[in-house]
């Protein structure tokens, strides 16, 4: 399939930026731009064959600049939180800016949602490639980091999500998507009736200021436990702050998962996601505010939308029994995530 190519605007510095159209012939449209690697669009149809924008994001470049709730960008170095912005590698202590309270959030002050990528078209596999050298000592981290993230359609409506990353010194990399999702493409100004499934039997707990405390928590009994399709909202206001966690999905290293399933009654719209990464976190817009209006003249306030970030479990340069998030020489970082997009016929009620 042809990818288009258009202006998407120039930066503060006067680097231009464009915007790369991908599409299948099932009706899945994906606009993604070079400056963040940002997700912009994401055109589905509904259950009736209608096209809807099911992403939350902008038309312009200028209202990314900045984008304080990362609105569809590739977040990194590392996503999430690092506690106090500190770790020890290979006995040096490494500081990190503390953009999040006291703690480092997905990169710091010029995450990679804030750089330009050098973008490629990859007509024959439906895909765009973007790539990023993120220099040694940037926002404190060790070593040039290659990265290299690919966005692919497939047949079936997946948007495939395929990070790389290599380096010259052993670092921490932690890379996710952090698209806003509200499958009802305007219908619904809050994401609280849809109904999410996420298969974790454990998630992360964390402390007031969204570190976690070390342990890995069974879901069972609590208000935590997604594993039976339930409307976000059902326990949404039991949740403190809302949801903000991650959860764990147990599968082998390398393997797939299907992390989540998502469905949205007033479109009929599925959300699947799928992803070989060990953790994801689950974040209802709980700090949407309102300030921010988005395409369509649509007002992103509280739980407006919700994201399924694949990840690493937060803090894990500090917490020896996580999985390990460093990378080092000679090693390549991969991942891969899908978010695939389906209808489903309203179930009637008895
Ligand atoms: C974090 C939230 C944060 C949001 C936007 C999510 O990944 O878990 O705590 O507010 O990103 O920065």
């Amino acid at each position: 399939m042809t990818i288009q190519k258009s202006a998407f605007g120039t930066t503060p510095d006067g680097v231009e930026t464009s915007l790369y159209t991908l599409q299948n012939r099932h009706g899945l449209r994906v606009k993604i731009t070079n400056y963040g690697a940002i997700v912009t669009s994401i055109l589905t149809p509904d259950v009736q064959g209608k096209p809807g924008d099911v992403v939350l994001g902008f038309e312009r470049l200028a209202d990314y600049i900045p984008n304080g709730p990362y609105l569809g960008a590739v977040v990194g170095r590392y996503g999430n939180r690092i506690a106090h912005g500190r770790f020890t590698l290979d006995g040096q202590e490494y500081r990190l800016a503390t953009n999040n309270g006291p703690n480092h959030l997905h990169g710091g002050n010029e995450g990679f949602n804030t750089k330009v990528w050098q973008a490629e078209e990859l007509p024959e596999e439906n895909a765009l490639k973007l790539s990023y050298r993120s220099p040694d000592g940037e926002e404190g981290y060790p070593g040039n980091l290659e990265v290299t993230v690919v966005y692919a359609l497939t047949d079936d409506n997946g948007l495939e999500i395929d990070y790389t990353a290599t380096t010259d010194k052993a670092t921490p990399v932690n890379l996710t998507n952090h698209s806003y999702f509200n499958l009802s493409a305007g219908k619904a100004d809050s994401i609280r009736d849809h109904v999410i499934q996420l298969n974790a039997t454990r998630y992360v707990p964390v402390d007031d200021s969204s570190i976690p405390t070390g342990e890995l928590a069974d879901v069972a009994g609590t208000v935590m436990d997604l594993r039976q399709p339930q409307r976000i909202g059902q326990n949404l206001d039991q949740v403190p702050g809302g949801y903000d966690h991650t959860y764990v999905l147990g599968q082998q290293p390398g393997q797939m998962a299907r992390a989540a399933e998502v469905y949205e009654p007033l479109s009929g719209r599925v959300l699947e996601v799928f992803t070989t990464q060990p953790g994801v976190q689950f974040y209802t817009g709980n700090f949407l505010d309102g300030s921010l209006t988005g395409k369509h003249g649509h007002t992103y306030t509280k739980h407006y939308g919700f994201c399924l970030e694949t990840q690493h479990f937060p803090d894990s340069p500090n917490q020896p029994n996580f999985p390990s998030t460093i990378l080092r020489p000679g090693q390549t970082y991969r991942q891969r995530t899908i978010y695939r997009f389906s209808t489903r016929a309203p179930q009637h009620e008895a």
